[in-house]
């Protein structure tokens, strides 16, 4: 693949060539590689024809392209969304002789059904081979997909979460080998619905500053998301091995903006640390004609996948537990600081970053000081643009009257499409008696913005598409009150792919 492209991020995973969507299968194995597979069509720029491509990484920024792991068997045939188990006590038998084995669980999809499939590897998630009685879960239709499976220790079973996408419903399945499986409850119409509920997730989450941790149930809907197209949303509950008891009858968006969705946890890392996702950042509204991509194959790429996400559970005035969303480990690939300026007050800092080989900048606004609650003003915006064409990104944080973080994606010009909204916000909603204390950070990468709130107590994925690169950043802090400062600090990202 070319990864020189003006529109090519350099910290963000995308496929060599051709169309990329969902993560699946991600694990670490226990050489310390992180494992990514993802939803491929090797031959087009668009979707279809799904194979299961396959990354690695020490770091989840600096990938390697492997040899695609999982083939379909017939042209009709589709290999669909799933999971990765290392079957460590060989529970499945497909694995006498080591621990490393890889046991990876995903959908058939045919022109007739969707059934749940399984294949293995003996040699650490590199080769698979279809188990031969597949499918380990038959079906009659074509709406049973997105098997994610963890294990659960309590109860010694392997649980499954798989979509039955338009009767919105997610079902569980317990085993003990991998091979069979029963079902053992259904979670039905909670939340947004959407047209559809895809990509099921179930994970234990630590909550800050406790011994404690709540379960997660991640949702994706497509389409009928809020601002259109694709999204994902979760709640929160306890699980016992069988059922999904959800606290209360609400729902949290996972990130705002719109391209964030099929975001996958990571098998098997300890509920006592933070949980890490990579998520699909694109919509399927416009997913298949955006401009990284000509007609022909090996003419650019389609869909980036999002930095990888740290969560944690965090109580939040007004909203309760919430879901922290914020860039896993970010500074481990800050190269040169690019400016640093620890009292800003009201005023401006300018960069022009030309000379930056990734393009890709991570900056952060830490403002402190802020005064009680009815003198509360002020607000942060920061601007990406373009010496040669004028084009440019903006977003920003209002800390009056209601937190709001922003982002406008509006003034690129490479890319026309009804779908491709322009502008984003959400609402924090910190409780105005707060500590007086927020920080907004955000990663620019030549096509993507993330941008965050605290250590992601509010979060966006969105992609932009200019004519001419971005080498230009304004920050600007403004009608800020007297007792307050601003520390800002920018750093220049290591291209992960030149
Ligand atoms: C979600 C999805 C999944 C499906 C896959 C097919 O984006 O529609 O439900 O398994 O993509 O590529």
């Amino acid at each position: 693949g070319n990864y020189g492209g003006d529109l090519r991020p350099q910290v963000h995973f995308s496929p060599p060539v051709g169309f990329m969507n969902d993560p699946n299968g991600m694990f670490l194995d226990d050489n310390g590689t992180y494992h990514l597979y993802y939803q491929y069509n090797p031959t087009e720029n668009v979707a279809g024809n799904q194979h299961w491509g396959h990354a690695t990484s020490q770091d989840l920024y600096t990938w390697t392209n492997q040899k695609i792991a999982i083939f379909p068997s017939a042209p009709d045939e589709g290999i669909f969304s799933g999971s990765c188990v290392v079957d460590s006590n060989n529970t499945s038998g497909f694995f006498p002789n080591q621990t490393n084995g890889v046991v990876a669980i995903y959908t058939l999809n045919t022109p007739q059904r969707e059934t749940q499939d399984i294949a293995y590897s003996v040699d650490g998630g590199y080769t698979f081979t279809k188990y031969a009685q597949n499918p380990v879960i038959g079906s009659n239709t074509t709406q049973f997909r997105d098997p994610k499976v963890i294990w659960y220790e309590p109860t010694q079973r392997w649980v499954m979460v798989v979509a039955y996408p338009v009767d919105f419903k997610v079902g569980f399945f317990t085993s003990t080998n991998l091979r069979d499986w029963t079902p053992v409850s259904n979670y039905t119409r909670y939340g947004l619905t959407g047209w559809q509920y895809e990509c099921p997730n179930l994970v234990e989450v630590p909550i800050e500053s406790t011994a404690k941790t709540r379960w997660v149930l991640h949702v994706s809907i497509n389409p009928g998301a809020p601002l259109g197209g694709s999204i994902s949303w979760y709640s929160l509950g306890t699980f016992n091995g069988t059922h999904f008891s959800p606290d209360d009858a609400t729902v949290q968006l996972t990130d705002f903006a719109k391209d964030n969705y099929a975001g996958q946890f990571f098998y098997g890392l300890p509920p006592s640390q933070d949980q890490i996702t990579l998520n699909w950042a694109s919509n399927w509204q416009y997913t298949n004609v955006v401009p990284t991509a000509g007609s022909e194959i090996g003419d650019g790429f389609r869909s980036v996948m999002s930095v990888p996400r740290g969560h944690f559970l965090r109580e939040l005035p007004r909203r309760g537990l919430s879901l922290l969303n914020y860039p896993w480990n970010i500074h481990s690939i800050a190269d040169a600081e690019l400016a640093s300026n620890s009292s800003v007050g009201n005023g401006t800092v300018l960069l022009d970053y030309s000379d930056v080989k990734s393009r890709a900048i991570y900056f952060e606004a830490n403002i402190t000081g802020l005064a009680s609650s009815d003198t509360l003003s002020g607000s942060l915006n920061f601007t990406f643009s373009s010496s040669t064409s004028g084009e440019y990104i903006q977003g920003g944080f209002f800390i009056a009257p209601d937190n709001n973080l922003w982002l406008d994606r509006g003034h690129t010009n490479g890319f026309e499409n009804p779908y491709f909204t322009d502008k984003f916000s959400a609402t924090a909603l910190y409780n105005k008696d707060g500590d007086g204390e927020f920080r907004v950070s955000g990663i620019v990468d030549r096509s993507i913005v993330e941008v965050f709130v605290n250590e992601g107590e509010v979060s966006a994925t969105s992609v932009f598409f200019p004519t001419e690169p971005l080498d230009t950043m304004a920050l600007r802090v403004s009608g800020l009150n007297e007792t307050a400062t601003v520390s800002v600090g920018v750093w220049a990202l290591r291209a992960a792919w030149l």
